[in-house]
């Protein structure tokens, strides 16, 4: 794939130099305004109330007392709220979860399942009138419990991200020197996103505005139009700043509640989740269970892999967490089996979570690769040197580029790999064993077609226009960096404008995929703005404005396996009195793509690798099966890591830049996570010669 920017001499190298966030000051000294501080005139407040039941229907809800109380101003539910329409695929190809299709009916299909919205003059008046609500509920048994081999679970359907299978398992398994077989888990786990949830609607002029903290503006407002039946121009969408998604800020109760009472009182309305409602509001990482059985000759080389993932949906929309979709990619064998499977329970709706699939699913597949390479005596990354497949083991489609033993031997040099005694549970430091282990790493490499405008202005400097979102990564400042080199002029004369949907459609923050979207728009019109103003007629007061469209390039892109790829080491210390596990170093080594700043993709992988450490150690949602809902809906009772918790951590990456890629991006938002978690897993059973093969590894399991 080529455009007419594809190798521009970049003369000014803003692309590859580390540089602060544009709008670094703006946060640090909070003139950075986030969805629920903006000012609104006449603002008015809605407060969520969400179900005490898990599974039922709402009989009555007690407006009246409420609607007495100072300040408040409505309540919204079942029998009153505006209708929308929730039967419609999306821009990303999906169904809206109906949880956002908020008060059409009067089932409860979990519990914290939004029955109402009380709005009032003040959040204050609104929280203490929601407190007061008594809602009527009939009440049915609910069934929370996830396991492995529940009998109602059933296979996804669809190639991906359901079922792919190759060779006679059973016949490959059977001809194997060597065969692990193993179970693995992997709990629930929340995004918590620092900032919660937060949107303002108001009706201006004809047009709806909300101001949300989200993952994509014109993905949010396409959903809005929908959902209320509105002419897609008619709704605005902005999302300035944003203080974290990870999978979670897509369209959820809070906009749809939102617009709903902004339509009901005429007046502009903000809805804000709390921290409590985000754990069954904002989506999460549904638990696995997941089957590993792996087949080999002596030497090590797989003959059979098969690998099988359980998960959990809702009764009302089914996602799946795709966690046996890595081994498609990571080792061939003859008998190559996966499938995902999922379970309806009566629970809230599980989402995108950092790295979905590759997350929890490379935990199994790569420690069960570890317990492979302990059963032939082989170290762990001679055996992935001895299976590394020459194309998509089920695909048989080229590599677009795979550097992932590049990123091994890296890592293996710098981290003493080579040093390593592999016998387990012999060195000590004190009440402390020590051992070392390492797991690979991979997440796809895909572009989704974005807009973007690039204006010329007449004083010299440039302004990019372009829906996409900073949710933190670092996102606002790449595309600076990127449009300054495309017009070979220093990063300071341009400044870029993200976050509103009337810059027309582009890619979401999400999959990996935003950066590498946006810049191959900003590429393109980059380049034909330099031919615009090469012509050397002058700029005008208005400024010369392109636009560019990569939905055709997009659509042209050769098929082949596109991946970024990872190496990840740990170092742990396992405490035998206590069973405490600490991570003393990690290093990873990535090939995922030219590096555009090296300052913020440094913190996106390890931000995802100290989150690998949070999944091996510490996160884990607790179900009570008698109510339904969660043991500790905080950040009290969710254990993440710490400071503390958090040692040396390396991060760094190997030149590999994406062949078919304008920008030469592959995409590093996820990657860091991947791996991690098995890494630790694999260094905790270096030290004491025992396999954890349930997560997080709990000083109680480890006893
Ligand atoms: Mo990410 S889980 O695609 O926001």
């Amino acid at each position: 794939m080529t455009t007419a920017t594809t190798g521009t001499p970049t003369t000014r190298g803003s692309v590859g130099t580390p540089h602060t966030r544009v709008e670094g000051r703006d946060k640090v000294t909070g003139a950075a305004r986030y969805a629920g501080e903006i000012p609104f005139a006449g603002l008015a407040h809605g407060w969520l109330v969400l179900s005490t039941v898990a599974r039922g229907r709402v009989r009555a809800v007690e407006t009246a007392p409420v609607l007495a109380m100072p300040g408040v101003l409505t309540v919204l539910h079942h029998e009153n709220a505006p209708r929308v329409d929730s039967d419609f695929v999306g821009m990303l190809g999906s169904r809206p979860d109906p949880s956002v299709a908020l008060f059409q009916n009067d089932r409860v299909p979990h519990l914290g399942w939004p029955v109402a919205l009380v709005v009032a003059e003040t959040p204050e008046q609104a929280r203490e009138a929601a407190e007061a609500l008594v809602v009527h509920y009939e009440q049915e048994p609910h069934d929370v419990a996830f396991f492995a081999g529940h009998p109602d679970a059933y296979p996804v359907e669809g190639h991906t991200p359901g079922v792919a299978e190759k060779g006679d398992l059973q016949a490959e398994l059977a001809a194997s020197a060597v065969v692990v077989d193993a179970e693995y888990t992997t709990p629930e786990e929340h995004h918590n996103p620092m900032e919660p949830h937060a949107a303002a609607a108001r009706w201006d002029g004809g047009r709806l505005e909300v101001v949300d903290s989200n993952q994509g503006t014109t993905w949010v407002a396409g959903e809005l139009a929908k959902l209320f039946s509105l002419d897609p121009d008619s709704v605005r969408v902005r999302s300035e700043h944003i203080g974290g998604g990870f999978g979670s800020k897509g369209v959820r109760a809070h906009q749809v509640g939102a617009v709903m009472a902004a339509t009901v009182l005429q007046r502009p309305v903000r809805v804000v989740m709390t921290r409590r409602q985000m754990f069954t509001l904002a989506g999460y990482r549904s638990p696995t269970t997941q089957r590993l059985r792996l087949g080999a000759d002596a030497d090590g080389r797989l003959r059979a892999l098969e690998h099988s993932c359980l998960n959990l949906t809702s009764t009302v929309h089914e996602f799946v967490e795709p966690g046996a979709a890595p081994a498609r990619v990571m080792y061939d064998a003859d008998a190559h089996h996966t499938a995902n499977r999922v379970v309806r329970l009566d629970v809230p709706t599980p989402t995108w979570m950092r790295a979905p699939g590759e997350a929890p699913g490379s935990f199994a597949l790569e420690a069960a690769l570890d317990e492979l390479a302990e059963k032939c005596g082989i170290d762990p990354i001679e055996l992935r040197v001895r299976n590394e497949p020459e194309r998509g083991p089920l695909s048989g489609l080229p590599f677009s580029s795979r550097n992932l033993l590049a990123c091994f031997r890296e890592g293996a040099r710098r981290f003493g790999w080579a040093d390593r005694d592999p016998r387990p549970g012999l060195r000590r430091d004190g009440r402390w064993l020590l051992g070392t282990g390492t797991a690979a790493a991979s997440f796809p490499s895909g572009a989704g077609p974005s807009t973007a405008a690039l204006t010329a202005e007449p004083d010299g400097t440039f302004t990019v226009r372009i829906a996409a979102s900073d949710i933190g990564t670092g996102a606002r400042t790449a595309l600076t960096l990127i449009a300054a080199d495309a017009l070979d002029v220093a990063p300071e004369r341009v400044r870029v404008r993200i976050g509103d949907s009337d810059f027309g459609p582009a890619m979401i923050a999400g999959g990996s995929m935003g950066t590498r979207s946006w810049a191959w728009a900003v590429q393109i019109a980059a380049g034909e703005l330099r031919e615009r103003l090469a012509l050397g007629s002058g700029v005008p007061p208005e400024g010369i404005t392109v636009r560019s469209d990569t939905s055709a390039a997009i659509g042209a892109l050769a098929r082949k396996e596109r991946h970024s790829f990872g190496a990840q080491f740990a170092e742990v210390a396992v405490d035998v009195t206590t069973g405490e596990v600490r991570v003393r170093r990690m290093l990873g080594v990535f090939a995922a793509g030219r590096v555009v700043n090296p300052l913020t993709a440094r913190s996106q992988f390890v931000g995802g690798m100290i989150w690998g450490i949070s999944m091996a150690l510490h996160e884990e949602a607790v179900r009570d099966g008698a109510t339904g809902g969660h043991v500790g809906a905080d950040l009290a009772g969710y254990h993440v890591a710490t400071h503390a918790d958090v040692p040396l951590i390396e991060a760094d990456w190997i030149d590999d830049p994406d062949p078919d890629d304008p920008v030469g991006i592959k995409g590093v938002g996820e990657i860091g996570i991947v791996g991690a978690a098995a890494a630790i897993a694999n260094a905790v059973w270096h030290a004491t010669g025992v396999r954890h093969r349930n997560l997080p590894i709990r000083p109680d399991r480890v006893l």
